[in-house]
């Protein structure tokens, strides 16, 4: 994190502590005493369009920023200059930033070794633990965002889904990084992933939704796990304005 004065942490905004992360939504972290538990396993779901993965790149962008967390941004949808030019349209440029590494589906690909012969036969799981340890081993990781779990799912075709997946969340565990896991919520059923499951594998679940009204959509943050937190459940209306996400609690 460099030194000027842009990044000093302003009154009311949290630091992080031995043992959670900040997520810089005001409002939140003081619901979330304090913030994330660090190394946990969060998923940050919703329906399209939720704004799953600015929250996503904000949390990790404040706390690279403000807390100095070395950070990934691991994307396995949108590419990385899409990326770059949505968040940079919001106000929370990369740029100057360099604790912050985007990774992109393309280099990642780079990364692994892939027999070309059988294209088919990647794990892709297994890639996406082994290029993790990669980054943490030779950058250092403190905070990860994987955007999305859907991306994952579509290059996976799983034998026993509930085995690998407590495996692939066991893995993400053993890295030792506060993990934020992008899921987009099916739209036929009451469940935070598409196998239903990755609930009860995740120690966290913030679930953001859109209500409709008669003037508009609005969005709405609720906490609906948090492991070792004592939070409310109540989902408040979340506002993004001049580069800061915000909850309105009642
Ligand atoms: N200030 C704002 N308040 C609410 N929504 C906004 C605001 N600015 C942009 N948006 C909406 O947020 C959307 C982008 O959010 P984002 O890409 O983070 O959502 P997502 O849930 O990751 O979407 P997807 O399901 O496509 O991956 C934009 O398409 C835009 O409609
Ligand atoms: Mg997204």
């Amino acid at each position: 994190m460099s030194g000027n004065e842009e990044n000093l942490q302003a009154p009311g905004e949290q630091g992080a502590t031995d043992s959670r992360i900040p997520t810089h939504i005001i409002g939140l972290d003081e619901i979330l005493e304090g913030g994330v538990p660090k190394n946990y396993i969060v998923l940050l779901c919703g329906h399209a369009g939720t704004m799953k993965s600015t929250v996503g790149y904000s949390i990790i962008y404040n706390g690279c920023k403000k807390n100095g967390l070395r950070s990934i941004y691991l994307t396995l949808e949108q590419s990385k200059q899409s990326i770059l030019d949505h968040v940079e349209k919001l106000g929370l440029p990369s740029r100057g930033l360099d604790d912050l590494v985007i990774v992109d589906l393309a280099r990642v690909r780079k990364d692994i070794t892939v027999d070309k012969t059988k294209p088919q036969n990647v794990d892709w799981l297994k890639s996406i633990i082994g290029v993790l340890k990669n980054y943490k081993q030779k950058f250092g990781c403190e905070a990860l965002v994987l955007d999305s779990l859907a991306a994952v799912y579509a290059l996976t075709t799983f034998k026993n889904p509930r085995g690998e997946l407590f495996q692939f969340f066991e893995q993400i565990r053993d890295l030792g990084v506060t993990t934020f896991l992008i899921s987009e919520m099916p739209t036929d059923r009451q469940v935070y992933g598409l196998y239903g499951i990755e609930d009860f594998l995740s120690d966290g679940i913030i679930h953001l939704k859109v209500e409709q009204t008669d003037r508009g959509a609005n969005l709405y943050l609720g906490v609906v796990k948090m492991r070792k937190t004592h939070h409310t459940r109540q989902f408040m209306p979340l506002i993004f304005e001049n580069g800061k996400f915000e909850v309105i609690s009642q």
